[in-house]
């Protein structure tokens, strides 16, 4: 079974204020886009990463010579306008003729560069259970409502016991994506479950993980840059269990 990947990375990071794309800030010394490819290696034989026209070199230099990915081919290619366009800039690549098309394609923001392996792992086997899709989510956190009307007045309360927050990986059988895909390209959906669910496919929830956060403003990145540094030091701890006697 080929088990391919899409990380999209070529959002500019307005957000984030830094003057360099997001998916290139530095936490515990390796890029965002680094820490996300590699934590989704172990499942998928291939990655596709979306990045922006501009810095294409830069992810290239980033993702190369890692031991972690040998025997693993790893593409950087240029991203489209919004998210939708990348994931489909990186499905042409996956599905270009001449090659076995992927049977199980993860899309993965290089944003959530920390997602636990678990998520992965449970979300394809989902879809190698029949599923057409598979996501996780999380529970929120926040009391919600909705937005305010212009002159300030509050919107109604929402139960958030009935809503999820969506994380990625999200996980497809490759065809019912690449068609999703091909059939809604108009669309400008966020996420890639909207689209197979309105081509009529199954998407199931797995259990997201706390770790499966988006990095999107300054405030989040010292949390980010704990997480890495708590990844990097189990890192070296494994290192030295595999080399005492
Ligand atoms: O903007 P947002 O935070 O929703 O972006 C989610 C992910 O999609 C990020 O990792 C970002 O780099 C990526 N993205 C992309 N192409 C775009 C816009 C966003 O690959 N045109």
């Amino acid at each position: 079974m080929r088990i391919a990947a899409v990380v999209t990375a070529a959002g500019s990071g307005s957000r984030l204020g830094a003057e360099f794309p997001k998916a290139l800030v530095p936490l515990a010394g390796r890029e965002l886009v680094v820490w996300a490819v590699l934590r989704i290696a172990d499942a998928c034989d291939e990655v596709v990463v979306t990045a922006p026209t501009s810095h294409l070199a830069e992810f290239e230099d980033a993702l190369r010579g890692l031991p972690a990915l040998d025997g693993k081919r790893i593409r950087v290619i240029s991203g489209g306008a919004e998210r939708q366009q990348s994931v489909s800039a990186a499905l042409d690549v996956l599905f270009a003729e001449g090659q076995p098309a992927p049977d199980v394609v993860l899309v993965h923001d290089a944003a959530r560069g920390f997602q636990d392996p678990s998520v992965t792992r449970a979300a394809i086997a989902a879809v190698q259970d029949g599923a057409d899709g598979a996501i996780p989510v999380v529970p929120v956190v926040d009391t919600l409502v909705e937005s305010p009307s212009c002159a300030g007045t509050l919107g109604q309360s929402v139960d958030r016991d009935q809503l999820r927050a969506v994380q990625t990986p999200q996980v497809f059988a490759g065809a019912a994506l690449r068609a999703a895909h091909l059939a809604h390209a108009d669309a400008s959906a966020t996420d890639d479950a909207q689209l197979v669910r309105a081509s009529g496919g199954r998407v199931v929830a797995v259990a997201g993980h706390e770790w499966g956060f988006k990095v999107t403003l300054p405030s989040d990145l010292p949390l980010a840059e704990h997480v890495a540094q708590v990844l990097l030091s189990a890192e070296s701890q494994n290192a030295l269990e595999r080399q005492a006697p």
